[in-house]
């Protein structure tokens, strides 16, 4: 039995650190190469060194300046911020500008698999951009899709505040033309829930016999739940991702993760379409306000048996490593603070663990959620194929994912390609949470980061 002040002590975080030097390899049953950070040095590729092409010329630039109101954080005056839109293959280039705040920030682009050096990390692959100070962030839009960008220093509240905003990338060619493309963030300010910031009733302009595609964001910390009272729609997109073969669903409700994103499509008849959202809002489209807010319905759309199946892009059957993310809760100490914090493996942060892959790898992950809450759990820089839930196979259309709703006693078993070097954080989504230290990274053999958290900087990527 150790003295209960040793443990305060040694859970003590330094003033700085380098996030790739925390917790522990593991190498998840594969061969092991070089940690570069552990062995001492900088050698190997320093994180930020994987960038994009820099004699390329952008495609779309764009200018983002944050600013602390007072009362909330605004991009360009307005939280969300602009929506980004860009083609597939466009290299999108964004100065991040700092007005007034005096923690500094970062842009992350949640769910675009992006080169290392700009995934705007605070500490792990940036410094947080101080007062008056700019970043430029450079990277090709490679996979058309939703995704939306936020602060990734002190993200718990920048993000919460209104650090964030859309991007849409779109097809270089597109199949068939949509009537109506429009995006909306689902986020508490405060109180209730809002679309695009407006509480209440949002109007989409439409027409009967438009078809419509509904790009919906959940920037919000915990699980939105969406429905369209007897409505005929299909769910054409998750996470960026197409969803092949998309059935007709009516009086479903389609549960939206933290952090997630679900595209969806329908042609709308004579007496338009109304959207719910738990928290409050709700859309009309070619539709008035409804007279009284509906329950969602009872069933829910489960995307294990959802489309229609595809073979994988890579051997998911024999797997290079496997790893465990097995989440739960005890009491302990996180950087001397007593308190029930989560666990990842058994450990507090950062007594978890590094999962160490080399590049071409394909990795299992096997998440479990033992810790009485549901986990958001999100991936940077990859995308994950659901496997299975509960030992059930996934039976419908690939079922990609970069923000996936692990709930309480659920099992998943995910297989990612390790296509895209660099030091990469694997957290819950549910911002709070990774704050009390529901943190771990993947990282790529050979890699060296190249930053510190905490430091001058003051990096605090949570
Ligand atoms: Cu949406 Cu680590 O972030
Ligand atoms: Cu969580």
């Amino acid at each position: 039995m150790l003295p209960l002040g040793w443990l305060w002590y040694g859970s003590l975080l330094p003033d700085e650190y380098d996030m790739a030097q925390m917790g522990h390899a593991d190498w998840g049953g594969g061969p092991r190469g070089v940690h570069a950070a552990m062995a001492g040095g900088h050698h190997g590729t320093a994180v930020s060194e994987l960038i994009a092409d820099p004699e390329r010329t952008p495609d779309v630039r764009e200018t983002l300046t944050v600013r602390d109101d007072g009362r909330q954080i605004t991009v360009n005056g307005s939280t969300p911020g602009p929506t980004i839109r860009a083609h597939q293959g466009d290299l999108v280039e964004v100065t991040l500008v700092n007005d007034n705040l005096d923690d500094g920030t970062t842009l992350h682009w949640h769910g675009v698999d992006v080169p290392n050096a700009v995934d705007g990390v605070a500490g792990v692959t940036q410094d947080a951009v101080m007062p008056g100070e700019e970043h430029v962030y450079r990277f090709v839009a490679e996979d058309a899709g939703s995704y939306w960008y936020h602060s990734h220093q002190v993200s718990h509240e920048q993000v919460q505040r209104g650090l964030l905003g859309a991007l849409v990338v779109e097809p270089t060619e597109d199949g068939e033309s949509t009537d109506v493309d429009e995006t909306f963030l689902i986020h508490r300010y405060g109180g209730s829930g809002s679309l695009n910031g407006v509480e209440g009733f949002s109007e989409v302009d439409a027409e009967p016999g438009d078809t419509v595609r509904l790009r919906l964001v959940n920037t919000d910390n915990g699980l939105a739940t969406v429905w369209l009272p007897g409505a005929t729609f299909r769910v054409l997109a998750v996470d960026g991702t197409d969803v092949n073969q998309p059935g007709e669903l009516t009086d479903t409700a389609i549960p939206l993760p933290a952090g997630g994103r679900v595209d969806i499509g329908f042609t709308v008849p004579d007496d338009g379409v109304r959207v719910e959202f738990s928290g409050g809002p709700s859309l009309g489209i070619a539709a008035g306000p409804a007279d009284a807010r509906t329950s969602p319905p009872d069933e829910v759309l489960d995307l294990l048996t959802y489309g229609e199946p595809e073979p994988a892009p890579f051997d998911v059957e024999h797997p290079d490593r496997r790893f465990e993310y097995a989440i739960d809760r005890k009491p302990g100490f996180l950087d001397g603070r007593p308190g029930m914090w989560w666990t990842v493996n058994g450990g507090i942060f950062p007594d978890v663990p590094m999962y160490m892959v080399s590049e071409g790898d394909v990795v299992v992950f096997e998440i479990t959620n033992d810790s009485g809450d549901a986990h958001p759990m999100h991936l940077h820089g990859h995308h994950a194929l659901v496997l299975s839930r509960d030992g059930v196979p996934a039976t419908g259309s690939p079922w990609w994912v970069d923000s996936l709703e692990v709930a309480v006693g659920e099992r998943y078993e995910v297989a990612v390609l390790a296509d895209n070097p660099g030091v990469w954080m694997d957290h819950c989504h549910n911002l709070p949470h990774a704050a009390e230290g529901l943190v771990a990274h993947l990282m790529y053999d050979g890699v060296s980061s190249s930053y510190v958290v905490g430091g001058e900087h003051g990096n605090h990527p949570e």
